[in-house]
């Protein structure tokens, strides 16, 4: 997988490339992520990527050329390609979306900074907006990694265990049950004996209910869309009437 990352901040970028599992999978090769820094296309003696809005009002907008002449410079993988915008006005980011992504062998990802950029560029070069959540940051490139990080998990060979990522939260349209290590006493609290008891089944059936719990606590709105089964059907109306009895 190919990500290219236009940005005026291209070390914001890079500092977070050197650890972590997105780290060790651009070490592996696996990942490749290239930084183009949008003020090596700005023209004129300034350099400059922004200007003021046209309209008037506060703060800078960012010029289309010279994202328009980062975005040529880049070598584009033909047909499989993808040119992401980052605003908050964009569709939001989810597992779902990620899933998506990573069958592309090119994203292309656009950070935004001051007010945005000029809406030409929304208009004539970007394929899709995403958004990382209902709140405004003061630039695409938090957003970026965040898209990135995520997306580079799905690829085969970036987690250790191949797995392990088949049973992270949302995976099945419900939160991962609660994980616990050692020791065995923390605080004087033991961890639950199923999961010493080396009885898989046991496990497996503890995990799925802890996961349907706590679903139902904190997200019922997943339960809409999760994948479930007649067992999983039960497990959830026994807990929804021990709720209900509370
Ligand atoms: C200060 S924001 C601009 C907000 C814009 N004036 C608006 O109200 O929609 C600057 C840049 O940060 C990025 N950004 C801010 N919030 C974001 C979010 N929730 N998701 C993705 N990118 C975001 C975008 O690239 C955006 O262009």
């Amino acid at each position: 997988m190919k990500f290219d990352v236009l940005t005026i901040f291209p070390e914001m970028v890079s500092a977070n490339l050197q650890e972590g599992i997105l780290g060790r999978a651009v070490k592996r090769g696996i990942v490749d992520v290239r930084i183009v820094n949008i003020r090596d296309f700005a023209r004129g003696a300034h350099r400059s990527t922004d200007d003021r809005p046209y309209g008037g009002g506060d703060g800078m907008v960012m010029r289309p050329g010279p994202i328009s002449r980062s975005l040529e410079s880049i070598d584009r993988v033909r047909g499989r390609s993808h040119v992401i915008l980052l605003s908050p006005q964009g569709e939001r980011f989810d597992q779902e979306t990620a899933w998506e992504l990573s069958r592309w062998n090119q994203i292309v990802l656009i950070c935004g900074r001051y007010e945005g950029v000029d809406e030409r560029i929304r208009l004539t070069c970007i394929e899709r907006e995403l958004s990382i959540g209902d709140y405004v940051l003061s630039g695409g490139e938090l957003a970026a990694l965040v898209v990135m990080d995520a997306v580079s998990r799905l690829i085969p060979g970036v987690l250790g265990g191949e797995r392990s990522n088949l049973e992270d939260s949302f995976e099945d349209g419900l939160l991962e049950y609660p994980q616990y290590t050692r020791p065995r006493v923390f605080q004087g609290q033991e961890v639950p004996p199923v999961l010493l008891s080396g009885d898989h089944e046991k496990i497996r059936m503890w995990r799925r209910a802890e996961s349907l719990k706590r679903t139902l606590e904190r997200r019922p709105d997943l339960l809409q869309k999760a994948r479930l089964t007649p067992e999983d059907k039960s497990i959830l109306a026994r807990l929804k009437k021990e709720f209900d009895t509370l």
